[in-house]
């Protein structure tokens, strides 16, 4: 939470405290084992050169090239932290029942603009959330297409189904692409906060212009995620570079 340092990687021990059991986190993270593999490999080809936050750094740029995002240089050399902040992940990570305003206060306080949080969470156009995280929006809004709110509930009864997952996207989820912003304006935003974005307010005109202009997605999309790895990375004699990114060295 203190910035693209791999702090949330860090498992919790006997008198350590990581970031994997915040409210945000808990039952949600998933992917770890893909880094864990990674890093083992690095390690012994090339040990204690590539910290956990590059790795994590540049997975996340080539999953994106993957699913046929756009590309963007990644600037390394970042090292990873020997601390970790619960208290951070459990205050500053935004939550999806935020409204648009308190949306764009969680984006500033880390120094984003609106333009930047419209175009980062057109990230949610990959990947899947748990029923937990938009039951509410399912049973109690009206700003969500009828249809799509029918195919949902069987995966997402009122009671139980908790960790059942739904696409973020629901009509190309595997695919790196605007269709998140299309979704939007039909109505069909899976998480209260992502619908948002398009509810009326100060940013429903970039969520149309993403739509009708799925290249200025992509540019934008890549500026910001760029930005965002370059939060605050450990340099120089500060941090280390752990050789097992689940605990520090
Ligand atoms: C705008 C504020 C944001 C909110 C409120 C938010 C909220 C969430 C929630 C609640 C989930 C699902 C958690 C679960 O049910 O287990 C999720 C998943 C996800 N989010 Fe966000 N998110 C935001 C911004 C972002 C940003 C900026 C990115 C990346 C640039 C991102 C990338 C993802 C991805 C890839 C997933 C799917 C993960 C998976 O499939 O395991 N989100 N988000």
């Amino acid at each position: 939470m203190q910035g693209c340092d791999a702090s949330v990687l860090l498992d919790d021990t006997a008198n350590f405290t990581g970031e994997k059991t915040a409210g945000p986190n808990a039952n949600s993270l998933r992917g770890f084992d893909v880094i864990n593999t990674i890093k083992s490999q690095l390690e012994s080809l090339c040990p204690k050169v590539v910290s956990c936050a590059d790795i994590l750094t540049v997975a996340a740029r080539d999953s994106i090239v993957a699913l046929g995002g756009p590309t963007y240089t990644v600037p390394l050399g970042r090292r990873d932290s020997t601390t970790a902040s619960l208290s951070a992940a459990n205050s500053n990570i935004p939550a999806p029942t935020l409204n648009l305003s308190g949306l764009i206060t969680a984006f500033s306080n880390k120094g984003f603009t609106a333009k930047e949080l419209v175009a980062l969470s057109g990230s949610h156009t990959i990947g899947q959330v748990r029923c937990t995280s938009f039951r509410a929006r399912l049973y109690n809004e009206t700003n969500i297409s009828d249809s799509f709110a029918t195919s949902l509930k069987s995966s997402c009864p009122t009671r139980g189904g908790d960790n059942n997952l739904s696409p973020l996207d629901v009509t190309s989820p595997t695919s790196f692409d605007n269709a998140y912003f299309r979704n939007l304006v039909s109505q069909k935003g899976l998480l209260h906060s992502d619908q948002q974005l398009f509810s009326g307010g100060s940013t429903d005109s970039q969520v149309k212009a993403y739509v009708s202009n799925p290249a200025t997605f992509r540019a934008d999309f890549a500026n910001a995620i760029k930005k965002m790895g370059n939060l605050s990375p450990l340099t120089g004699t500060k941090g280390q570079i752990r050789t097992d990114c689940r605990k520090v060295n």
